[in-house]
């Protein structure tokens, strides 16, 4: 969602920029522009669509001189995608370049009172009011500018800034949105994302909410939004380069969807030892690992539905009540706190805008906060009590695999845990599932091996115009997440019902040759949902069912039957959701379809 890319130093700016755009694609965008000190000017060239657009018409910034600028990708959202739309946004005199990721949430008040003022707006976003208030307030100082203007809005921003005036500086500020400084002796940077930077320098400052950033050949100086100076620490990433990169794999999301049996097993590993899970980075004394009386768990989309996961676990397991809660709901809807209770945010890229300010809420409550994060230093790693990490590494493509596969197998050292501490499970079955877990990455890699049997059955599906997903149980968060991966890739209409609930209102919906995806890897509930895959059948349905070998009887019911490892019944999501990653990659790859950057989607979604 929107993304910045800053240079100033010793080499031409624009390359450098637009390289480090290119690296954040993945976080969606419709437009794209650069602004550079040319020697004279600040330069600035925009254009509508993707990258390589802009990247032609500059000649991958060779026809930009200047060793200092701001670019940006734009996700629209006041105002339609447009050349005007696109950042940078200058003010009138053409002397100040904006490039902002956030959202302005009181622009409509400040633009009519800069308009008032004389103040002429040329695009519809709320960005360009920055671009007038920091005229406004300019008198010399770019920090005090940029500081009175902090003052005055509200809402969330990452900003990159240009000050004709100061033209071998770049500032950059920061509230509520991800925003980096790199630092090497070629340069210093500015960036969303530490993939933007990564080919030149691995020395990062994380900025913190309401600070500013001053950089030039000499300085990396630092504020608060006061102005006044303070002391930051660089951190050293150590994110292997190659991860972010594609390896000889069309896209991206087949890449990460081959890395899991290795993200799941970097996940686990260094948490098992001795016949024991070692979670020290909870920071939960085994004396109120005892005494917890409730646990919240809250996060959006595929994060969500690790948390339904989470939810069936943690209560089958460790018989704590969990809740698991769409972070967007739950921010607004005054939720209790109790004493004793634990809430656990779950997030890929740790920016999620509705999962911080679910944390931030239950924080102001002073309830524990436990995150399960997969991007090391983010906003809610830090925010958080303590930190579970998923080590996935880079997630590139906008729809989740490897992260979503490495949070389940968090939740399920984090039940498991819970319930030998607290005596709900036997050593044998804490045994038995402990031997389950470690053989999770080899059968994740068997599945892998079959993705020619789920092409084969993807192409069949490629014009169709609805799917859907059925299960009860851990099967039915699995349906979730199938679902969602489907629709938002493939751009097909899909659903996913708990099958319980057919019969309820759903099932009018069949008819001749509706395809239903049908998942019964759980034991006591495989009868029930059989009696769910013939009533859909009867009214026409075609079934194609997911379960395990012993369930062979399968093929009785079900048109086309695919089997999973047997796995203990707890962790059968993370086999059953290969094969539904694999179908959505197939169908999107058959229709044609952008499968790493889907339409109007962004990766990190950090406004709400
Ligand atoms: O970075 P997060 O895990 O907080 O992101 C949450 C969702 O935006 C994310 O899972 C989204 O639903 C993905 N596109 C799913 O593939």
């Amino acid at each position: 969602m929107c993304g910045i890319a800053g240079y100033i130093g010793k080499q031409q700016a624009a390359p450098i920029i637009l390289d480090g755009l290119a690296k954040l694609e993945y976080r969606g965008y419709d437009s794209a522009g650069v602004a550079v000190f040319d020697g004279e000017k600040i330069h600035m060239e925009k254009a509508m669509g993707r990258l390589r657009v802009l990247d032609e018409m500059t000649h991958h910034g060779a026809s930009m001189p200047g060793f200092c600028g701001v670019g940006h990708t734009r996700w629209a959202t006041h105002g339609c995608p447009s050349d005007t739309n696109a950042h940078p946004h200058m003010n009138e005199e053409n002397t100040i370049a904006v490039v902002h990721n956030g959202i302005i949430e009181n622009y409509g008040k400040l633009k009519q009172r800069l308009e008032k003022k004389g103040y002429h707006f040329a695009s519809e976003t709320d960005t360009e009011v920055l671009a007038h208030m920091l005229t406004e307030y300019y008198h010399g100082d770019p920090v005090d500018a940029i500081e009175k203007v902090m003052h005055r809005v509200e809402g969330s921003y990452a900003l990159g800034i240009m000050f004709l005036d100061h033209p071998h500086h770049i500032y950059a500020a920061r509230k509520d949105s991800p925003l980096i400084v790199g630092v090497s002796d070629d340069g210093k940077f500015i960036a969303s994302d530490v993939p933007a930077i990564l080919h030149y320098t691995r020395n990062v400052y994380y900025m913190e909410n309401e600070e500013i950033a001053c950089l030039s050949n000499e300085h990396t100086r630092f504020f608060n939004i006061d102005g006044e100076s303070i002391e930051k620490q660089p951190v050293t990433i150590d994110w292997d380069i190659h991860a972010a990169e594609k390896g000889g794999y069309e896209h991206f999301m087949l890449k990460e969807i081959h890395e899991q049996p290795k993200a799941v097993r970097d996940t686990i590993s260094p948490r098992i030892s001795n016949n024991d899970i070692d979670l020290g980075e909870l920071g939960l004394s085994e004396e109120e690992i005892r005494n917890l009386k409730h646990i919240s768990i809250v996060a959006c989309g595929s994060a969500y539905h690790t948390g339904v996961t989470g939810k069936y676990v943690l209560e089958s397991l460790a018989r704590i009540p969990t809740e698991t809660d769409l972070a967007s709901e739950f921010r607004y809807r005054n939720p209790i706190y109790t004493p004793d209770s634990l809430v656990i945010i779950v997030s890929q890229s740790g920016e999620t805008a509705d999962s911080l300010a679910a944390l931030r809420d239950a924080k102001k409550h002073k309830s524990k906060v436990l995150a399960i994060v997969n991007v090391v230093g983010s906003s809610i790693a830090r925010e958080a009590d303590s930190v579970l990490y998923t080590w996935a590494g880079p997630e590139i493509s906008v729809a989740t695999t490897k992260a979503y596969s490495c949070q389940l197998a968090v939740f399920y050292m984090l039940a498991m845990k819970f319930a030998r501490i607290r005596g709900t499970i036997s050593p044998e079955q804490f045994a038995k599932l402990l031997d389950a877990l470690k053989l999770l990455p080899d059968q994740i890699e068997t599945l892998l091996s079959q993705k020619e049997k789920i092409q084969f059955f993807a192409n069949h599906y490629l014009a169709t115009e609805h799917i859907f997903f059925m299960g009860r149980g851990i099967d039915y968060a699995i349906s979730l997440e199938g679902s969602l991966k489907l629709k938002e890739i493939s751009y097909i209409h899909s659903e996913a019902y708990a099958a319980g609930e057919l019969k309820h209102g759903t099932i009018s919906l069949m008819e001749e040759g509706t395809l239903v995806v049908a998942i019964a890897t759980q034991d006591i509930l495989y009868p029930k949902t059989v009696s769910n895959i013939v009533e859909v059948k009867t009214r026409g349905a075609f079934v194609m069912a997911l379960t395990t070998l012993k369930h062979k009887d399968m093929e009785n019911c079900a048109d086309y039957v695919l089997y999973v490892p047997e796995t203990e019944n707890p962790f059968m999501g993370s086999l059953a959701i290969i094969p539904l990653q694999l179908f959505s990659y197939y169908v999107s790859l058959g229709r044609g379809l952008d499968v790493d950057k889907p339409r109007n989607l962004a990766k990190s979604v950090t406004v709400e």
